[in-house]
C-alpha cells in the first residue's frame, strides 16, 4: 500500500468507555468489554481507537476529572487490562488514543488535597488561588471560583467546582504533566487527545474579561483572558519534543471556544499534528443541514486548514453533542444518517467516528430526574445535557442490547430492538453495511484519503466535490432532497463505484449518494 500514516490515512473510533461493553455485570462498560469487541472494530475497518477517559474519577463529570492519571479506576479495569487492550488493539493494525484532561483535576486528586489543605502547603501554587474572585464565569455556570473555608480563598475552576484548574505556570506542574504522556506512551498508547488544552495557561494577572452580548453569563464576556495565552506555544514544542522521541505519536489538540485561524496556529510540526474544529455539529438551527450552507463551512474550513499546511479532522458526533443522526433524523429513516457518514469519510481530514455512528444510533431522552450530566441537571428545560449521546451501544436485541446482563448506567434506546449491530449486519442495505463499505473504499482510494479537494457547482438541494491525487479522482455527489434531482451525468470515461439507488442516469434519487472514479 502507497505510504499509509495511521492517524492521517486512517479512521478514528471514539469510545466512551462506559458504554461500550460491560464485560463484569455492573452495568459499566470496560476495558475487557472493549477488547472483546476488538474484531468488531476491526471488521468495520477502523485504523485507531480514541477511548475517552477511564482513569479514576469521582463522576462529577462523568471521567473528565480525573483523580489519579496514571491508573484506570476499577470500574472500568486494570492497568494490565490497559496493557493487554494495547497488546490486542496492536495485533489488528489498530492504534490506542487516549484522552488526557489537565487542564484541571477532579477535587479529589492528591495534587489538590494537598494545595488545598493550607495555604503554605508545597502544593498551593499547583492550582490558581486568589483572595478574591475576578468576574470569570464557569462554562458549566456561575462563577469560576469557589470558596474554600478552610484555607479562606478562592480557587478557579473553568468547569464545575469539582473540577480546578491546575496552575500551568507552575514548572513542577508542567513537569507532572509532560511525564504522564511517557508513562502512557511507555505503556503503547500511539497518540493523545488533549481536553480544551488552550485553557492550560490564564493570564497571569487574572484581569476581568470584557463584556460582550450573549444568552448566558458565560456567554456575555470575551474570553481573552481565560484561554489562548502566548505560554501555550513554548509547551506545546516542548510536548511535541517528547511525542516525537517516541515512533509515529500524535496529539490531537480539543480547542476550546476558538476561532479556525487560533486553532490552526496550534498546530504544525513543532506543535500539535492538529486540532478539532466542529465545523458541522451545532444544532440545525445555527448550523443548518443544508448543502448551499456545508459547502460554505466546508470550503471556509478547507481554506484554513489547507493554506495553513494543517492536516483536518473531520467530526460529525461525539460525547458532547447530540448524534448526527439525531440532529438531522425526524423518524427511524437512516437517509440523513448516510448523508452525513458520507461528509465524515469522504471530506479531506481524518474522520473522528463515534461508537454508535456506523449504526445510526440515536440520542436516548430522559425524564429530569434521570438526567446525570451536570450542565444538563442545572439549564434543564432549556438545555437537557450530554447524557442524551452517551447511552449504551446496541449490539442486539437481547436484554439491554447485548450491552450488558445488568441494567446499564444509562437506559439502552427502546428502538435497539431493531437497531442493533447484529440485526444491521446481516442486511446488506443497513447503515452498519454501508459505513463499513465506504471504510473499505476510503483504504483503497489514496484520492479519498489524501487527494485534494475540489468543490462543484450542481444543482439546488445537492452537494459534490472531487477529491484528487496525481493519479487518482473521486468524485462524491448527494441529494439532500426528498425530491429527484436532474443533474449532469458525468462524462463516460467516470465509472460508478458506489451507489445508494440506482437511479437513471443524469438524475440522483432522492437522497442518493454516489461515487464514481475516473479510469
Ligand atoms: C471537554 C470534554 O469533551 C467534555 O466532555 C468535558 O465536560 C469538558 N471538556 C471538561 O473536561
Amino acid at each position: 500500500m502507497d505510504d499509509f500514516l495511521w492517524w492521517r490515512d486512517g479512521v478514528i473510533y471514539q469510545i466512551y468507555p462506559r458504554s461500550f461493553s460491560d464485560s463484569n455485570g455492573d452495568g459499566l462498560g470496560d476495558l475487557l468489554g472493549i477488547i472483546s469487541h476488538l474484531d468488531y472494530l476491526k471488521d468495520l475497518g477502523i485504523d485507531a481507537i480514541w477511548l475517552s477517559p477511564f482513569q479514576p474519577t469521582p463522576d462529577k463529570d462523568f471521567g473528565y476529572d480525573i483523580s489519579d492519571y496514571v491508573d484506570v479506576d476499577p470500574r472500568f479495569g486494570t492497568l494490565a487490562d490497559f496493557a493487554r487492550l494495547v497488546a490486542e488493539a496492536h495485533l489488528r493494525g489498530i492504534r490506542i488514543v487516549l484522552d488526557l484532561v489537565l487542564n484541571h483535576t477532579s477535587a479529589q486528586h492528591a495534587w489538590f488535597r494537598e494545595s488545598s489543605s493550607s495555604q503554605e502547603n508545597l502544593k498551593r501554587d499547583w492550582y490558581i488561588w486568589r483572595d478574591r474572585p475576578n468576574n470569570w464565569q464557569a462554562s458549566f455556570g456561575g462563577s469560576a471560583w469557589e470558596y474554600d473555608p478552610v484555607t479562606r480563598q478562592y480557587y478557579l475552576h473553568l468547569f464545575t467546582k469539582e473540577q480546578p484548574d491546575v496552575n500551568w505556570r507552575n514548572r513542577e506542574v508542567r513537569k507532572a504533566m509532560l511525564d504522564i504522556f511517557r508513562f502512557w506512551m511507555e505503556l503503547g498508547a500511539d497518540g493523545f487527545r488533549l481536553d480544551v488544552f488552550n485553557a492550560y495557561f490564564k493570564d497571569a494577572n487574572l484581569p476581568d474579561n470584557p463584556p460582550k452580548f450573549g444568552l448566558r453569563a458565560f456567554d456575555r464576556q470575551r474570553h481573552i483572558h481565560d484561554i489562548d495565552q502566548p505560554e501555550m506555544m513554548p509547551f506545546l514544542n516542548e510536548l511535541r519534543n517528547l511525542l516525537d522521541s517516541y515512533p509515529e505519536r500524535y496529539a490531537v489538540g480539543e480547542t476550546y471556544l476558538a476561532t479556525l485561524p487560533k486553532t490552526i496556529s496550534y498546530c504544525g510540526n513543532d506543535k500539535l499534528h492538529t486540532a478539532f474544529s466542529f465545523d458541522f455539529t451545532s444544532n440545525d438551527l445555527f448550523y443548518p443541514w443544508n448543502p448551499a450552507w456545508l459547502m460554505k463551512r466546508i470550503t471556509r474550513h478547507e481554506e484554513a486548514f489547507n493554506g495553513g499546511g494543517i492536516w483536518p479532522t473531520t467530526v460529525m458526533s461525539n460525547h458532547d453533542l447530540p448524534r448526527a443522526a439525531s440532529r438531522y433524523s425526524r423518524d427511524e429513516g437512516d437517509a440523513q444518517a448516510k448523508l452525513a457518514m458520507t461528509l465524515l469519510l469522504t471530506l479531506r481530514g481524518t474522520p473522528f467516528l463515534y461508537y454508535g455512528e456506523e449504526i445510526a444510533m440515536r440520542d436516548i431522552s430522559l425524564k429530569r430526574g434521570e438526567i446525570l450530566d451536570p450542565p444538563g441537571r442545572k439549564y434543564w428545560p432549556i438545555y437537557k445535557g450530554r447524557d442524551g449521546c452517551r447511552s449504551p451501544m446496541q449490539w442486539n436485541d437481547g436484554p439491554h442490547a447485548g450491552f450488558s446482563t445488568t441494567r446499564p448506567w444509562l437506559p439502552v434506546h427502546p428502538n435497539y430492538v431493531r437497531r442493533n449491530v447484529a440485526a444491521q449486519q446481516a442486511d446488506p442495505d443497513s447503515m452498519f453495511n454501508f459505513t463499513k463499505n465506504l471504510l473499505k473504499l476510503r483504504k483503497e482510494m489514496p484520492a479519498l484519503r489524501r487527494g485534494s479537494f475540489i468543490p462543484l457547482k450542481t444543482p439546488y438541494g445537492t452537494l459534490a466535490y472531487i477529491r484528487q491525487t496525481d493519479d487518482q479522482s473521486v468524485l462524491v455527489r448527494m441529494n439532500f432532497s426528498k425530491s429527484q434531482v436532474n443533474i449532469d451525468q458525468p462524462a463516460a470515461d467516470w465509472r460508478v463505484i458506489f451507489s445508494t439507488s440506482e437511479g437513471a442516469q443524469g438524475t440522483l434519487t432522492p437522497y442518493e449518494i454516489q461515487l464514481f472514479l475516473k479510469e
